[in-house]
């Protein structure tokens, strides 16, 4: 059973301060590109109330000529507090984009210096700033002096094996103006695989003044813990654990309040979820929102019996219609089922009854 160890709970009593923004939670829901969109959000904040939450990265030049100004313009008054995640490499872009998004309402401009894409980093975006330092540098005292809200950083521990620089990099962002870094422990070589290695954050927490927060496998409230332990960092940030599971934040957050793991959400609990979900895409983006629903729905049904054939059905859903008589059924099944395991056997036997053959 996890527990939380008294210095720990002592060192994150008090809240998160990112520059001049104080953030009552010390865990925060990673930018999930294709993922973190208003529907998900909402969900997110419910558990945790308190959380920074992140849109998905947004392309500065997209925000410039406002062919993604939706992504960031569908924030709701009740997200906060939350913070828009930029990429480009130019810092007059990031800049103007920066500007637009704290008119929208983020809190913080957060520039992605982590994404491991191609079409991206050939484009001198992502991760590939963390081999070009001084252009990361540029833009973030650019970004920094044209925007009143903190301005901070996320990246990974370096380019490959043969080129991690975490240290060095992350210092030069602190150098340049950033009021919190976080670091996702793989290089860009690894993308997503392979455990992630906190110890080059606890290396990079070391060096710093301001706030690092640890990122990758955060997935449940017993590894944040273990994280927390071994990096010394001043919070841990969700990512791939939230898929089909927007519980996981609160649940780590509420223990870190109170050394209580919340009750973890039933199977039924959890298509109840999926259900509102899919609710809230088709109220936000309609038949867009339905295909994009898709993938979400497979990540929440897994786990009972019968969660494999409903996944693949509703992979295939066209019509919100569809998707709700798939959940509504299998959420009866579950619950008729549930029912039939906790019905009182019809008289009392004790250990040495015989019981009636036949
Ligand atoms: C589907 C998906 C989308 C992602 N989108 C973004 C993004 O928009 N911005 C970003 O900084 N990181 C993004 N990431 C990286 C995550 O935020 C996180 O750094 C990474 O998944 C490591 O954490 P994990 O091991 O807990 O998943 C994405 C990851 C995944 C799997």
């Amino acid at each position: 059973m996890v527990s939380l160890s008294p210095t720990l709970q002592q060192r994150l009593r008090s809240p998160l301060a990112i520059g001049a923004v104080t953030v009552h939670s010390r865990v925060l829901q990673s930018p999930l590109s294709g993922v973190t969109d208003r529907a998900f959000r909402q969900l997110v904040r419910r558990y945790a109330p308190a959380s920074m939450l992140y849109t998905e990265m947004v392309q500065a030049t997209g925000v410039c000529h406002a062919q993604q100004l939706e992504k960031i313009m569908d924030i709701d008054a009740s997200e906060q507090p939350i913070s828009i995640q930029l990429f480009d490499c130019r810092p007059d872009f990031m800049a103007a984009a920066a500007r637009k998004a704290v008119a929208e309402g983020a809190q913080t401009i957060d520039i992605n210096m982590g994404c491991p894409v191609n079409k991206i980093t050939k484009k001198g975006g992502g991760s590939s700033l963390l081999r070009q330092p001084e252009v990361a540098e540029a833009i973030v005292r650019t970004v920094a002096a044209a925007v009143s809200v903190p301005v901070t950083v996320k990246t990974r521990i370096g380019w490959d094996d043969d080129h991690i620089n975490a240290v060095d990099f992350a210092r030069r962002m602190e150098a340049a103006g950033a009021q919190m870094l976080t670091l996702h422990g793989r290089t860009r070589s690894q993308g997503y695989h392979g455990p992630a290695r906190w110890d080059w954050i606890a290396q990079v927490k070391a060096a710093l003044s301001i706030p690092v927060i640890a990122n990758g496998d955060i997935v449940s409230v017993e590894a944040a813990v273990r994280c927390l332990e071994q990096t010394g960092a001043d919070g841990v940030m969700c990512s791939r654990g939230t898929l089909g599971y927007p519980f996981l934040v609160g649940e780590i957050d509420a223990f870190l309040k109170t050394g209580t793991v919340p009750l973890a959400p039933t199977p039924t609990d959890k298509l109840r979820c999926a259900h509102e979900h899919l609710s809230l895409l088709w109220r936000y983006k309609g038949q867009k929102g339905i295909y994009q629903a898709r993938k979400h729905m497979a990540w929440y049904v897994k786990g009972f019996e019968g969660a494999a054939p409903l996944r693949q059905q509703l992979c295939q859903i066209d019509t919100v219609e569809a998707g709700y008589a798939l959940l509504n059924g299998a959420i009866a099944e579950l619950d008729s089922a549930i029912a039939a395991v906790e019905r009182p056997r019809p008289w009392p036997f004790k250990c040495n009854d015989v019981l009636p053959v036949g």
